[in-house]
């Protein structure tokens, strides 16, 4: 095989796992097939959010986000407009959603690698089960989901060896000014913007897997218990990781919008590719 390639670079948010679980999947294949080692750039911590990625026309990049209000994750934006320096990298671009729409998040990624110098070659859509619930897409990427994303790392490689850089068209506005507006159950505007995780003290062993997994640092320990006292993304890291169930958002608007998710959306739909 004529491989031209030194490596396939993995960049990654993922406050709970599920689109990290994608990336690692097509970067796995794609690093198998053309025989070439792969690294993964997790940003999801704020540490990792100090440097970026100098990349050339021999790196593969394959650049994954959660899909927040319909759009990349807000809070990220600042950093993945400098997260990249590439030179004609050959590049794929990913997002992961929870059932109910990607809205112009993949158009708007599309948009910001092309902005850092990427040749985007491939482009996906694929549902994973919904932070906010334990009943929206659950059991996402199923295993035919799976079986489809190593497919599509398979024809990522097929075009690359066959030297063919087009870039595909994907569904959304790639400078898009607005994000999706939450609805509650009576179809009225969720405003939880300012909402945070409340902790059960009588369930906290001050563990501190809540302070190490937040990717806003915004959790403190304090004496015994969390101290919450910086912006809150709802990312869900804290409460999906707290080995004792102690964090939970009792918001009502929050409330309302998850079982308005739940009475709308099923997360049935099937993995989307373009290239
Ligand atoms: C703040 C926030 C907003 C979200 N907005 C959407 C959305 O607009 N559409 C959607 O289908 N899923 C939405 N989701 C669900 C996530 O995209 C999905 O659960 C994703 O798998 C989370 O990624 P992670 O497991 O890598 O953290 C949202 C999740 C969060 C935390
Ligand atoms: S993860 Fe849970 S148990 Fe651990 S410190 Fe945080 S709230 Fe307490
Ligand atoms: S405090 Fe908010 S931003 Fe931090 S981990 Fe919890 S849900 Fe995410």
């Amino acid at each position: 095989m004529d491989v031209k390639y030194k490596r396939v670079q993995g960049l990654v948010f993922s406050p709970t796992g599920g689109t990290r679980h994608v990336c690692e999947r097509i970067v796995g294949t794609m690093s198998r097939e053309m025989n070439v080692p792969s690294v993964i750039k997790d940003y999801t911590l704020p540490a990792e959010r100090e440097t970026s990625l100098q990349l050339s026309s021999d790196d593969l990049l394959v650049w994954a986000t959660p899909v927040y209000a319909g759009r990349v994750p807000n809070k990220m934006l600042e950093y993945m407009k400098m997260a990249v320096c590439a030179k004609d990298t050959p590049s794929v671009a990913i997002v992961v959603y929870g059932g109910r729409s990607y809205d112009d998040a993949l158009a708007e990624l599309v948009s910001i690698m092309k902005q850092s110098g990427c040749k985007v070659i491939g482009a996906a859509a694929i549902v994973a089960r919904h932070v906010f619930s334990d009943n929206l897409a659950v059991g996402r990427p199923s295993a035919s989901d799976v079986a489809s994303l190593d497919l599509f790392g398979h024809r990522m490689v097929d075009k690359l060896l066959l030297h063919i850089f087009s870039e595909p068209i994907v569904p959304g506005d790639a400078e898009p000014t607005k994000y999706y507006a939450p609805l509650k159950t009576d179809g009225t505007k969720a405003s939880f913007l300012k909402a945070k995780p409340v902790c059960d003290n009588s369930l906290c062993t001050s563990c501190w897997t809540c302070v190490n997994v937040c990717p806003m640092g915004s959790i403190k320990p304090d004496e015994k218990y969390p101290r919450f006292d910086g912006i809150c993304i709802k990312c869900a890291a804290c409460w999906r990781m707290c080995p004792t169930g102690a964090l939970s958002i009792t918001d009502v608007d929050f409330l309302s919008h998850v079982a308005m998710l739940e009475d709308n959306y099923k997360g049935n739909q099937p993995p989307l590719f373009f290239y």
